[in-house]
C-alpha cells in the first residue's frame, strides 16, 4: 500500500512532525539523508506507520498521488535545493510545504516557481517547539487554496485543540502563512524581554529570590495574564542547578542568541512604515546583550543610581508590574496585527486577524488568554485599525496605564533598564496623542531644505513653504 504523507528532513522538529503525523493513523514516508537517523527514531519510537529511506527517489516513489510533501530541512538554500531535487520526481498537482521558519519572499519566489511548473507549493509556520510538534502545534499554511484542502485532513488531525478549536487555518496565498509565523516570532521576542524586565524589576530592585518570583508569577498565571511564556518563565525560576543547588538561571550567562524572525519583523516593519517598536526595543535588548564585555567594562565607569525604593514604591511595584506587563503585552500584539494587516493589504492576502488569534490561541508559544478578548475584538470589526482603541482593551488599557508609569517612573530611577516597557509606553502614548510635535519636524525641515509642509488653517492650500528666517 502507497504511504499517505512524506516527510524530508528529521531533524528533531521533523521527527516529530512525522510521530505526530503517523500517531493519528496516517501512513507516513520518512527521508532524510543520514537515513541512520531514520534507523533512531525507529529504535526509540518503533512506529508501525512509518518507513523511512535515504534515497529521494524511493521516498517520492513510496507516497501515493496527489503526493504530499512536508520538508522541515535548514530554512534558506537548503530548501532550494530540496525544491530543485524534488521537482524532477514530482507529477502535477503534487504539493510540497516548507515548514521552516523561511523569509515570506523567498516563499512567494518559490511558489511561483512551483505553479509554473503545475506543482504546488505551501509555506507553512509551524510553532510550539519540539512538544507542540510531537503533540499538537500551531499551524500556519500560505499558499494556493487548492493544495491546503488536500493538507486539510492531515494538519487538521495533527494541529492543537485550543478552546477556540483546531489550530490550523488557511492563511493565505503564497507568502502570508511565513509572514504570520514571522511576525509571531517577533511578538515572542517582545513578550520574552517583557518578563525579562519584570523579572530584573522586581529581582533587583525588589530583592525578590527566584522561588519568591516563581510564586508571584503563578498567581498571575491564574488571572488574566495567563501565558504559556509566563507559565515557561515560572518553570524555569523553580529549576535548581543539580550541583550547586543554586537556581540554575543565575548560572546562564546574560547574552542573548537570535535565528533572525525578530529582525525580519523589524526590517519588514521599516518597509511597510508600520512602528513595531515594542519587538524593535527587544531585538536592541538580544543585540545589546550580547556586548557582555562591553557592558562589563562601562559598569566601572557609569555608575548605577542607588536601588532604594521609597515605602510606596516597596509595596506597590508588584502589583504595578502585573499591570504594566498585561497592558504592554496587549500593545505588543496590537502593533503584530496591524504589521500583518498592512502586509495583507500590500500583497493581497485578505488575512483574517480574528483567524490568527484563534490559531494562536493553542500550540503555539505566544498562545495566551488575551488571544480571547483580542480575538472577539477582530471578530466585531475586522479591518479595526488599531488593537488598542477596541472595545475590549481601550478601557482595561486605560485602567492599567497609571501602573505602567509607575513601573516604568520606577525602573528608570533605579537605572534598571525596561526598554520594551517603556517603548510600548511611548507608542502607546503617541498613538492616543491627538497633537503630536511633528509640527515643528515638519517646520525644521522646511527651515532647512524647503521640504514644505502644511497648514492647519489652510488645509486647501496643501503644500507650502516658508521664509523662516
Ligand atoms: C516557535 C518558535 C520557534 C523558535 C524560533 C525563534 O514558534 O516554536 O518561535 O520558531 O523559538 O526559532 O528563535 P530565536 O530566539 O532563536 O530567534
Amino acid at each position: 500500500a502507497k504511504f499517505q504523507f512524506g516527510v524530508a528532513g528529521m531533524g528533531v522538529m521533523g521527527a516529530s512532525l512525522a510521530l505526530n503525523i503517523a500517531d493519528r493513523g496516517f501512513k507516513v514516508a520518512a527521508w532524510d539523508r543520514h537515513p541512520e537517523k531514520i534507523d533512531e527514531i525507529h529504535a526509540k519510537h518503533g512506529h508501525p506507520e512509518m518507513k523511512g529511506t535515504g534515497s529521494l527517489e524511493e521516498f517520492v516513489g513510496m507516497l501515493e498521488r496527489p503526493r504530499r510533501i512536508l520538508l522541515m530541512v535548514t530554512a534558506g538554500a537548503a530548501v532550494d535545493q530540496m525544491m530543485d531535487r524534488l521537482t524532477p520526481l514530482l507529477s502535477p498537482g503534487d504539493v510540497v510545504i516548507d515548514g521552516g521558519n523561511s523569509w515570506f519572499q523567498d516563499t512567494q519566489r518559490r511558489e511561483k516557481a512551483y505553479r509554473e511548473k503545475g506543482l504546488h507549493f505551501i509555506g507553512m509556520g509551524v510553532s510550539g517547539g519540539e512538544e507542540g510538534a510531537r503533540h499538537g502545534p500551531s499551524l500556519m499554511p500560505g499558499g494556493p487554496a487548492e493544495a491546503y484542502a488536500l493538507l486539510r485532513p492531515v494538519l487538521e488531525a495533527i494541529a492543537a485543540r485550543a478552546e477556540s478549536g483546531l489550530c490550523v487555518t488557511h492563511v493565505g496565498p503564497d507568502g502570508a502563512g511565513h509572514f504570520v509565523k514571522m511576525v509571531h516570532n517577533g511578538i515572542e521576542y517582545a513578550d520574552m524581554q517583557l518578563l525579562a524586565e519584570t523579572y530584573d524589576v522586581l529581582r533587583r530592585g525588589l530583592g525578590l529570590s527566584a522561588d519568591a518570583l516563581a510564586d508571584t508569577f503563578t498567581k498571575w498565571n491564574e488571572g488574566i495574564a495567563e501565558s504559556f511564556l509566563l507559565e515557561t518563565t515560572l518553570k524555569v525560576l523553580r529549576k535548581k542547578d543539580a550541583e550547586t543547588g543554586k537556581p540554575l538561571v543565575d548560572l546562564v550567562l546574560d547574552k542573548a542568541g537570535q535565528k533572525g524572525t525578530g529582525k525580519w519583523t523589524v526590517q519588514v516593519s521599516l518597509d511597510l512604515g508600520i512602528p513595531v517598536p515594542s519587538i524593535a526595543s527587544a531585538l536592541d535588548a538580544r543585540n545589546l546583550s550580547a556586548m557582555k564585555d562591553e557592558r562589563v567594562a562601562a559598569s566601572a565607569k557609569l555608575p548605577a543610581p542607588p536601588l532604594t525604593l521609597t515605602a510606596e514604591e516597596k509595596a506597590n511595584l508588584i502589583s504595578w508590574a502585573h499591570d504594566a506587563l498585561y497592558a504592554a503585552r496587549v500593545v505588543t500584539y496590537a502593533q503584530g496585527m496591524r504589521l500583518i494587516q498592512a502586509a495583507s493589504k500590500e500583497y493581497h492576502w485578505n488575512v483574517s486577524l480574528a483567524e490568527m488569534a484563534r490559531i494562536w490561541r493553542g500550540g503555539c508559544i505566544i498562545r495566551a488568554k488575551l488571544l480571547t478578548p483580542l480575538r472577539e475584538a477582530f471578530t466585531q470589526q475586522p479591518d479595526l485599525p488599531n488593537l488598542i482603541v477596541s472595545e475590549a482593551f481601550a478601557p482595561v488599557l486605560t485602567k492599567m496605564a497609571p501602573a505602567w508609569r509607575q513601573l516604568v517612573g520606577t525602573a528608570t530611577r533605579l537605572g534598571i533598564p525596561v526598554p520594551v516597557f517603556s517603548s510600548s509606553l511611548a507608542y502607546f502614548d503617541s498613538y492616543r496623542s491627538a497633537e503630536l510635535p511633528q509640527n515643528l519636524t515638519q517646520a525644521q525641515r522646511d527651515a532647512f531644505g524647503a521640504h514644505t509642509y502644511q497648514r492647519r488653517d489652510k488645509p486647501e492650500a496643501g503644500f507650502v513653504h516658508s521664509d523662516w528666517s
